[in-house]
């Protein structure tokens, strides 16, 4: 066996990091010859319950766990990690908008951020803390990381999306390609329809009732969280944890010829997405495991007008926290 890839979750006493923890201990992320180390950071008051989660990762016995640090400090978090899972803030609660959180849980990510220095050199950054694109910007901006390690997961909302997709026209998620979501991880958040295909055909010639493309599916999409809000009284978590594997996988995988997938990464300016936000497009991984912005696809005038409404957001966010960014 190799030597162990460290991975830093963060919340790991968490409902997210519950569900997470576990698979990736047993080999699932990383591979059945990739011994993992886990490093958990909590906040003290949790120490004991993330304490209780790492004996019962060691009562599973996984061939490929080869150790776990407990810690209440992201600078002992992050030493040497070559991944970093950026889960612990705050969830919002029923009534409450994602951005409603970014006082409380932006500040989070000035530390980490820099705390993130102390990673090694092959470092790779997700968030999933909300508001995650804020967050990751704030994280991105206190870091002497490259910017090209972070990115904000929009992977759940594109597998909401392609569920959505499959089940409408009667065909597996499989059939489903080319999906992204645009924006930010919010209910102004922009599931491309136009550019996506099923079985490689566009979406709008297989299901051709537009306006429930351009409502039903968009509002689900979008509000698919506060749903599950209301009906659980608590945030998404298995999906989300199943969607962060998703994310980190497709971002050391080269993507499937000609297909693209859904993460917010930092902007080049494509788009007419302001350079340096970082923001949901489509997104492939190279052979070398670098990514690229998929570029030249077309939005329709409602899409762009979509796209400009969910930019707006994401340029007021970074407003709101602009004193947090160095
Ligand atoms: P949770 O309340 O179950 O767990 C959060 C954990 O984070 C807690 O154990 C808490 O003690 C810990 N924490 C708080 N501050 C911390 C800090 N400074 N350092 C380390 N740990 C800290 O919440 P959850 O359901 O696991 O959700 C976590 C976050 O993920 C929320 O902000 C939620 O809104 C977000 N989320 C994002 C997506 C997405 O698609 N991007 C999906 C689902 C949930
Ligand atoms: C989700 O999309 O399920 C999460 O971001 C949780 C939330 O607040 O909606």
């Amino acid at each position: 066996m190799s030597n162990p890839i460290r991975v830093a979750v963060t919340g790991a006493a968490g409902q997210i990091a519950y569900s997470i923890l576990f698979r990736i201990a047993s080999g699932q992320l990383f591979g059945k010859d990739r011994p993992v180390h886990l490093n958990l950071l909590e906040i003290p008051p949790a120490m004991n319950a993330v304490a209780g989660v790492a004996m019962e990762l060691e009562d599973c016995a996984f061939p490929t766990l080869a150790g776990i640090t407990l810690t209440d400090q992201a600078e002992v978090a992050f030493d040497g990690i070559n991944w970093a899972l950026l889960i612990g803030s705050r969830p919002r609660g029923p009534g409450m908008e994602r951005a409603d959180l970014i006082k409380i849980n932006g500040p989070i990510f000035v530390g980490q951020g820099k705390a993130l220095n102390r990673s090694a050199s092959d470092v790779r950054i997700m968030v999933v803390g909300n508001p995650c694109n804020s967050n990751c910007l704030i994280a991105m901006n206190n870091s002497d990381v490259p910017n090209d390690r972070f990115s904000a997961m929009m992977r759940l909302d594109q597998n909401r999306a392609k569920a959505l997709l499959a089940t409408k026209s009667n065909n597996p998620v499989t059939a489903i390609s080319n999906l992204a979501v645009w924006g930010n991880h919010s209910n102004k958040q922009y599931p491309d329809f136009e550019n996506a295909r099923i079985n490689g055909r566009p979406v709008t010639e297989v299901i051709t009732d537009l306006p429930w493309l351009q409502t039903t599916f968009v509002t689900t999409v979008q509000e698919r969280g506060a749903d599950i809000i209301k009906a659980r009284g608590l945030s998404s978590a298995a999906s989300a944890a199943n969607a962060a594997l998703d994310h980190v996988t497709s971002l050391f995988q080269p993507t499937a010829d000609k297909d693209w997938i859904s993460a917010a990464i930092c902007s080049n300016g494509a788009y007419g997405a302001d350079a340096g936000l970082i923001c949901g497009l489509p997104v492939r991984t190279r052979a070398d495991g670098t990514q690229e912005i998929v570029e030249g696809l077309t939005l329709s005038p409602w899409a762009q007008g979509q796209f400009n409404t969910v930019l707006d957001e994401l340029r007021a966010e970074r407003e709101v926290v602009k004193d947090l960014l160095k």
